[in-house]
């Protein structure tokens, strides 16, 4: 049976990976999966549950027992909890606050990349996230890499209503012992500070044509 392609998109908060990965996903007809937001899902459920989320331990416990299940809709994978999808309560500035403590826990990686791998079940990926490129499927050859200047990726922050210290959650991001924020070998390096969306993507399009013998 033929292998599902996966295309890893990895790259700084607000760097315009989401916007980028799903216009990707959409030209290519791939299912879009948005791996910050397992992330954010599991950091909603810790403080919906009053798990201390500076406590490691804690963390990996509460993510050891969490039920949860994944599903594709309209072409993008879902992460379920109970039954339920929290959509909008993962995007409140709590949860954005709270994130990279959950993330930087060892067991958790662990979990998510286990239930991450699982989504070829849907078929050809589009995945962005920190580490699909180094860690998550570093056997893809379809790597990409997105940064903009701190005051580009401040100022879209803003322009979508949220207020957040980006620079310090890159800093954990990619300080982290497991599985930190770095650019995989053999990645496509974009800075996108002067580039639209169209243009980032039209280029990730255009290669992925390309490579694929699509054009
Ligand atoms: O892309 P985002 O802002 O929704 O990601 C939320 C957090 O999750 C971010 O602080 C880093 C973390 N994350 C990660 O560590 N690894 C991933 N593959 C995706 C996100």
């Amino acid at each position: 049976m033929k292998q599902p392609i996966v295309i890893a998109i990895d790259g700084t908060s607000a760097s315009g990976k989401s916007t980028n990965a799903r216009l990707v996903a959409r030209a290519l007809g791939f299912v879009y999966v948005d791996t910050g937001a397992m992330y954010r899902t599991l950091s909603w459920y810790c403080l919906k549950k009053g798990v201390d989320v500076h406590n490691p331990r804690a963390v990996a416990s509460a993510c050891r027992r969490w039920k949860t299940s994944l599903e594709c809709v309209d072409q993008r994978v879902r992460l379920l909890v109970d039954g339920y999808y929290p959509e909008q309560e993962i995007r409140s500035e709590e949860t954005s606050a709270a994130v990279s403590h959950v993330a930087a826990v060892p067991k958790v990686r662990e979990w998510m990349k286990r239930t991450q791998r699982e989504c070829v079940k849907f078929g050809n990926l589009v995945m962005e996230g920190r580490d699909i490129g180094t860690n998550v499927f570093p056997e893809t050859d379809h790597k990409f890499y997105l940064d903009a200047c701190l005051h580009e990726r401040t100022k879209r922050r803003h322009a979508d209503g949220i207020k957040e210290d980006l620079a310090s959650r890159d800093h954990r991001d990619s300080q982290r012992a497991t599985a930190p924020l770095m650019i995989a070998l053999g990645a496509k390096v974009i800075n996108n500070s002067q580039m639209t969306s169209a243009q980032t993507s039209g280029l990730i399009i255009e290669e992925m044509r390309r490579r694929l013998g699509l054009s």
